[in-house]
Formats: structure tokens, sequence, C-alpha cells
């Protein structure tokens, strides 16, 4: 199966658009969660619009479905500029930057999702376009080839990644204000859940949406994907009223368990479990014995599992721990531990 079709993918699926962009919060006030960064946001923007210059180049990474390509779009909306969105791998020629930047107005904002699949060509004219607000150009061919500098006004790149350590050091450092993006608390996922249900106009119970606010990674796209589904589920067999017990019939349905994993989750644990007897086994082999791309298993799986302390990562490999042994309900055998295995890389990819 295509992973974008998944319900629990965290990233965007082809019938989301439209649904996205009427859920997607427009403000700071509207935007619920991620506390630290929206603070830190809220001082940048009133600082930088009392000067009346641009925001200093953001970066947001963490896990997809967080709120990254929205946040974006709210600081646009907060500092009344336009905001201009590409991403990495759109943009493919060295030329095709300088098009974009020469069309910028004063404080606008360039967007960069993907912002670590920018080829190298196109980097290095980033640099001086972040670093300096200026455009060199190489005119003429030959012994009469000539250097020319172009001024650009000055501008904000707003760049957005999933995967902060394939940035590469120097793009890094332009970015001068880097915000880690967390996985939201089952508060905060309720609040979005209400809030989603009432612009849908889904009439859900307080219960009922703490349980699917639960039960969704921590991650406002699933929790808005879940809440179309079990809104189908309702109007068919609840008159659409979603409670508590239609919102846990429509989960069991899926095959959403109590912590929000689905099937591709429990088929992951598994294969680490009963084919490679818990670990360590290599990020490549897993991918292999399961069909899937590394990507998917780095972007998509990891995140939420290693979140639970399901899985860790260490040197040689990943390791089921004893807690995803216990959740598929699989004794757990002490495994002989070997020096290796000391010091595991546990808990955060970011
Ligand atoms: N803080 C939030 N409050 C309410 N809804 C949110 C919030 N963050 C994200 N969403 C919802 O989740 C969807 C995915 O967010 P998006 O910004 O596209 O994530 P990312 O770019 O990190 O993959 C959005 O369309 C929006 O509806
Ligand atoms: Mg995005």
């Amino acid at each position: 199966m295509d992973d974008k079709e998944r319900l629990l993918s965290p990233r965007p699926a082809s019938d989301d658009p439209q649904v996205e962009k009427s859920l997607r919060p427009r403000s700071l006030a509207e935007f619920i969660g991620q506390e630290k960064v929206v603070e830190q946001l809220r001082i940048a923007i009133s600082a930088a619009r009392a000067r009346a210059e641009p925001l200093d180049h953001t970066l947001f990474y963490g896990p997809p479905g967080l709120g990254k390509t929205s946040l974006a779009n709210v600081i646009a909306h907060e500092m009344g500029v336009k905001i201009k969105v590409t991403s990495g791998p759109a943009i493919e020629r060295a030329g095709d930057l300088a098009a974009i930047l020469t069309n910028l107005q004063k404080n606008d904002i360039l967007f960069i999702d993907e912002v670590h699949r920018l080829n190298r060509a196109v980097e290095e004219v980033l640099y001086p376009a972040m670093e300096d607000f200026a455009l060199d150009l190489i005119v003429g061919k030959g012994p009469s080839a000539r250097n020319l500098r172009l001024k650009l006004p000055r501008f904000t790149v707003i760049g957005a990644t999933t995967r902060l350590a394939l940035l590469t050091s120097p793009l890094r450092d332009r970015f001068v204000a880097p915000h880690r993006m967390e996985f939201y608390s089952d508060e905060a996922m309720r609040e979005i859940l209400t809030r989603s249900a009432r612009i849908l106009a889904v009439p859900i119970s307080a219960e009922a949406a703490h349980e699917l606010g639960r039960r969704a990674r921590g991650t406002p796209r699933i929790a808005n994907r879940l809440l179309r589904r079990v809104r189908d589920y309702a109007q068919v067999v609840a008159e659409g009223v979603i409670d508590l017990a239609v919102a846990r019939a429509a989960l069991a349905q899926l095959e959403v368990d109590e912590l929000g994993l689905d099937e591709n989750d429990r088929r992951l644990l598994r294969a680490l479990i009963e084919l490679f007897n818990g670990g360590p086994v290599g990020l490549s082999t897993l991918a292999a014995a399961l069909a899937e791309e590394v990507d998917a298993i780095e972007d998509v799986y990891e995140p939420f599992l290693l979140q639970l302390g399901f899985l860790q990562r260490t040197p040689r490999g990943r390791i089921a721990t004893r807690r995803a042994y216990a959740h598929l309900g699989v004794p757990y055998i002490e495994r002989q531990p070997s020096p290796d295995d000391a010091g595991p890389t546990q808990g955060r990819l970011w």
C-alpha cells in the first residue's frame, strides 16, 4: 500500500489538500500547542514588526504532520507579508532559484519545504541570498566572463524539514532561529479535534474528542484524518453524532489500538521481535524484511515508536524494548547483552 494513503500516516494524502486548508490555523492565537515555539515566534514577530524589518531566517524541524507548513503561513499572516511556497526538490536549477529570488519584495517570506533536498548548485545561490541579500551572477562566457552582484530586497527564508541531520551545515548555520516541533500533548490534541469538529460541523462529545486525540499519535494531521473517518462511521451507524462509544467502535474497526498504533506499526514490531529476536537489526535489513522504504521507516514509523519507548536505536541497529513485547503480548526473553549494546542512543530522533 502506498504510504500516503494510509490512515495513520502523518504524511499528506491525496484527498487532504482542500480539507487541510480549511482546518489550518491562520493566526498564532488559533495555533494550539507547541507553546515554546509559539512564544519564541510571538516575540520574534513583534520585534521584527516594531523595527519594520523582515523576520530572521527560521527553520522548523520534526516529524511530518505537526504544523510546520501551518506555522510558515501563520508567520506570513502575522507579519502581514506575502509568502512564496516552494520545496527542495521543486527547485531543480540555480536559475530557478534566481528567478524566485528576483521576484521577492521587501520583507516577503520564501517558504522552502523539504529544505534538506535542495541540490548543491541551488544551495550555493541560497547562501549569499540569505546572508547578504545578494545574488551572484556570472555574465558572459570564457575570458570575458565577469561576476555581477545583484542586490536583493531583505526577505525571510522559512525552511521545513523532517530530517535535520540531512541538512548541510552551511545551510543550517544560516537559519538564525531553528525550532524543533514536538508531538502534541493529549490536552492539545483534544483541543485541536474539538476545533476541527467545529469547523467541519461534526457533533462530537468531549470524551470522544479526548479519546480520538489520545489515539492520534500526538499528530494533528492524523487527528484530522481520524476525525473524518470516524465521522463517516458515525453517519452510517449513529446518526452522525460521535460519542465515546461510537469513537471506540470506529477506532476498533479501523484497527487503531489503545496507543494509536495501526497494523503497520504492529507489523514492524512483530518483525523485529519474531524475525530478528528483538534485534539489534540494521535499518536497511528491517526495511527489506517489511518491503518498506528506509525513508518511510525513519520518517513515519520510528519517531512515534521511539517516543513510546518501544524501540531503541543502538550503534548495531534497532532493538525492540520490553514494553514493545508487552504491548504485543509476547513473552520477553532477556537477551545476552553484548558490549556493543552499551549506551543505546535511546529516545529522541531530533
Ligand atoms: N497547532 C495546530 N492547531 C490546529 N491544527 C493544526 C495544528 N498544527 C497542524 N494542524 C493541522 O494539521 C495539518 C497538518 O499540518 P502541517 O502544517 O501541514 O504539518 P507539517 O507541515 O509539519 O507536515 C494542518 O492542515 C492543520 O489542519
Ligand atoms: Mg508541511
